[in-house]
């Protein structure tokens, strides 16, 4: 039996393993069928099932109202930076872009290929501890669509409510919270994610497309990139990535069987916030770097009082058993990231190691 230590990376990341335990179970052979989810057509009745099935689950879980397609995209959320403006963005118009971390930097990055971005506001002065007050973003009523990252995962910051955006379409890159907490689909034009956090194996991206938004597309997009070809062909334009698939039609299942997104979130929330309240309770030693009101339940940043003890809380970390502590280089120090498959008893255990750590260097 291989033991599994305690992972705190921030993704590819922990998955479910009841999900892993089924995915190595029916590898060789999927049952009735004789042959593995890697060998079987795309356009089988098997893989049909399969990536329906997926994208049912996903409807139930999130509510997600008529009117919206469920896409199973590839090229990572990184190609959404591009096929988000491509799409959206007609020619000679702008779009606000609301900049909370490297990944909002990104997205602008992309668009500004494309056409004119407003950045509706920023809060890299603070070195992103935090996400912008209603008060600090400047949307344009004009702008196509307004995009924001619902939870950055190398800052630790998280936004708690969407912002408000009137009648413009709102467009999210929700890949290290998506599925973490209740979501109001009915509230965006479009949702997307890489699925290597919170819904499975790299190599897939969710896309959740409100109907309208399609007939934006100008006529000379290449086909791959162009929403519309996915949407009409349900995903299986070409071959889709289906081990991804596959696994996230797991990863769905199971989290139905947490009892959908109001109890997943309910123990995000708990698992967070014991390590939030641990941070808080240590008379400064560990310092948050995320700003109270900003904290994300999904990515934990904190720092040591020197980067000496930064390091040895690293290394002794790994020998009691746990993995990805180490923090992202812009921020320094430690980063543990609890997606939804991350247990609470992990956390526990993290919780202990601090205290213990902290007592013998404190
Ligand atoms: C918020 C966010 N957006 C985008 C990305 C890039 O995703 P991908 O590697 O799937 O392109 C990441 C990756 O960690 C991310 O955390």
């Amino acid at each position: 039996m291989t033991t599994r230590i305690f992972n705190f990376g921030a993704g590819p990341a922990v998955l479910p393993e009841p999900v892993l335990s089924e995915a190595q179970r029916d590898l060789m052979a999927l049952p009735g069928v004789g042959m593995s989810v890697l060998e079987i057509s795309h356009r089988s009745k098997v893989f049909d099932e399969i990536i329906q099935g997926c994208e049912a689950d996903i409807r139930k879980l999130a509510a997600i109202p008529s009117g919206y397609h469920v896409l199973f995209l590839q090229g990572g959320a990184s190609l959404q930076f591009s096929m988000v403006p491509m799409n959206l963005l007609p020619a000679g118009g702008k779009a606000d872009y609301i900049v909370t971390g490297s990944w909002s930097k990104k997205a602008v990055k992309e668009a500004q290929t494309v056409g004119s971005v407003n950045v509706a506001a920023t809060t890299e002065e603070d070195n992103f501890s935090r996400v912008p007050e209603p008060s600090e973003i400047r949307l344009d009523p004009e702008a196509a669509y307004v995009h924001f990252t619902t939870n950055n995962t190398i800052f630790g910051t998280e936004w708690r409510a969407e912002p408000a955006v009137g009648g413009v379409p709102l467009i999210a890159d929700a890949s290290s919270d998506i599925f973490s907490r209740p979501i109001d689909v009915s509230r965006y034009g479009l949702i997307y994610a890489g699925a290597q956090k919170n819904l499975g194996p790299s190599g897939v991206t969710l896309v959740i497309l409100r109907e309208d938004l399609l007939a934006r597309s100008p006529k000379n997009l290449p086909t791959m990139l162009d929403y519309n070809t996915h949407a009409k062909e349900k995903s299986l334009y070409n071959t889709p990535p289906v081990f991804g698939i596959y696994v996230m039609r797991l990863t769905m299942k199971w989290l139905l069987d947490q009892g959908g997104l109001d109890a997943v979130g309910r123990h995000n929330e708990k698992k967070a916030g014991l390590l939030y309240d641990a941070i808080d309770g240590s008379g400064g030693f560990y310092r948050p770097h995320a700003k109270p009101g900003s904290r994300s339940n999904m990515n934990v940043t904190l720092r040591l009082p020197s980067e000496e003890l930064e390091k040895r809380f690293v290394s002794e970390s790994k020998a009691a058993g746990f993995d990805g502590l180490k923090g992202h280089r812009s921020v320094g120090g430690i980063r543990a990231s609890l997606y939804n498959a991350f247990p609470l008893s992990g956390v526990e255990s993290l919780v202990s190691f601090m205290k213990e750590f902290q007592r013998r260097s404190g």
